[in-house]
């Protein structure tokens, strides 16, 4: 996307796009558009033009350092940088002991260490224009100014989606922003490690290192201890899935290894206060049905390959970050791994969620949506709270995307609703939801509940197979890729 960094390379980027325009507006106005009924035309010009840019030709390292650019910190919102130093491998040991209890069979990973992870401290501040500076002061300095306005004693920890390739809080800032100004809460959003560089579990590592730093800060922190039942974990997309594992993660943890030796103490592993979640990513393969039955509404496609040939992984042009030696096909993680509940929470046990806190889901009807709903129907039956929100006709992240509409803020509110209702004690681990999701229609005029049961039209025997022929299909592409390697080196 680096051509938008100048004026021309904006206007060829918009040039070269309005045949497509014109034929959205056209198609729209007649009301002869596939989305006809179910998305406006702001949000259906705005799918379109998302989608036409996502197409990924450059390689994989410059992709990840545009989507990475920091646009600066300005405007209502206060940000505090903060570095936790790095922890005993003990936190990496425990996200091992974790992976290898619920492991299926013969899941491959690499050992990825534990780093410094830097984190930012995030909060709304108000009554500054939108382009407003943030006031050179010391962090400690913007982390008490933050406190000022985020006054409750909840944290938010947050952790921004992108693939788990791309993507940074700075990109998430004005979202995150938002979550604290509709809950006062300070929000923690984390900077973990990116694939392929780091592939699984790396993410992993320093999400439940965030998490301790939280309950328990190391030296150099700016805050207090937070009681875990303070804590909501929160995020999006890649994101959401990174908090559904670390969920996962932490009640393993609880079995088999109680409590975690972090700078120089023994912190017991206890549950966060709730899960709140949108475009929750649960299936690494892509397989479920809703990624090619939804992809009309959403700017994210279904996997372009031919399921009739070898899997192979996209084709860019190769630089110092991937292909990665030996080869993968994904960015993620190893094949092998692809349906591990850390790396596919939708493909684990319903008994794995069991005990775990409320969690709220929301997400547009979108090409992750049946993935999201397995998660949610497999932790309902075991007796989790579980709160799903869908809106119709919006596509993945549409909250983040259409910040300052109103469809994204009824997700902000909803959001925000669940936060407060769980620090509140409204909503407890043992509090009965229904088993019925919430489906909002077109332009936020109609409410109707679907059953959870059947908002998903697969059993789970089904979902299961689609798992794993998406799965076999890929571990059979890497291994001719490994093939392929060996050959080459031999050469
Ligand atoms: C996967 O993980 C292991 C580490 O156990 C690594 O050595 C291996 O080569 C990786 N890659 C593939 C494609 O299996």
């Amino acid at each position: 996307m680096s051509k938008l960094d100048n004026p021309l390379g904006l206007l060829a980027a918009i040039l070269v796009r309005v045949p497509l325009i014109f034929k959205t507006i056209l198609l729209h106005a007649i009301r002869m558009s596939p989305v006809t009924g179910k998305q406006d035309l702001r949000t259906e010009l705005t799918v379109a033009i998302i989608r036409s840019f996502l197409v990924f030709s450059s390689p994989v390292g410059k992709q990840q350092r545009d989507s990475m650019r920091d646009p600066g910190i300005k405007g209502p919102m206060w940000v505090s940088k903060v570095t936790f130093p790095k922890p005993e491998e003990d936190v990496q040991d425990a996200v091992i002991k974790a992976i290898e209890d619920l492991k299926k069979g013969d899941e491959t990973y690499n050992i990825p260490g534990v780093t410094p992870l830097e984190a930012e401290w995030t909060g709304y501040r108000s009554g500054v224009h939108k382009n407003a500076p943030q006031p050179d002061i010391s962090e400690e300095a913007k982390y008490e100014e933050l406190k000022k306005e985020a006054k409750e004693d909840m944290v938010i920890l947050y952790l921004h989606g992108g693939a788990y390739f791309l993507c940074d809080p700075c990109t998430h800032r004005p979202l995150v922003a938002q979550l604290s100004k509709r809950t006062s809460a300070r929000v923690l959003s984390v900077r973990y490690r990116l694939a392929p560089q780091n592939p699984f579990p790396a993410a992993l590592v320093d999400a439940l290192t965030a998490y301790l730093a939280l309950v328990s800060p190391p030296p150099g922190s700016l805050h207090e201890p937070v009681a875990p039942n303070k804590i909501i974990v929160s995020g999006d997309s890649a994101g959401g899935n990174l908090c559904l594992v670390l969920l996962q993660t932490l009640l393993t943890l609880r079995r088999v290894c109680p409590t975690v030796r972090f700078h120089g103490r023994d912190v017991p592993i206890e549950l966060p206060a709730g899960l709140a979640i949108s475009s929750p990513w649960c299936d690494i393969t892509r397989s479920m049905p809703s990624v090619h039955h939804n992809s009309v509404y959403d700017f994210l496609s279904p996997p372009t390959q031919d399921p009739e040939t070898a899997y192979r992984p996209l084709a860019v042009p190769e630089d110092d970050v991937w292909p990665v030696k030996p080869p993968r096909v994904d960015l993620y993680t190893n094949a092998s791994a692809l349906l591990h509940p850390l790396v596919s929470p939708v493909a684990g046990r319903d008994e794995i969620w069991k005990g775990a806190p409320p969690v709220f889901i929301s997400m547009g009807e979108e090409g992750l949506t049946d993935e999201g709903l397995v998660v949610a129907r497999k932790m309902h039956r075991v007796g989790v709270p579980v709160i799903v929100e869908q809106f119709e006709g919006m596509p993945h992240v549409f909250g983040q995307v259409f910040l300052g509409t109103p469809s994204s803020r009824r997700f902000l509110d909803d959001t925000a609703q669940f936060c407060r209702d769980v620090m509140a004690g409204k909503i407890t681990a043992d509090t009965p939801t229904p088993a019925k999701i919430t489906f909002i229609g077109y332009k936020l005029q109609s409410v109707r509940e679907i059953p959870l049961e059947t908002a998903v039209p697969l059993t789970d025997e089904e979902v299961d197979a689609v798992l794993e022929k998406g799965k076999q299909w890929r571990l059979e592409g890497e291994k001719l890729l490994e093939r392929e390697w060996v050959e080459k080196a031999k050469l």
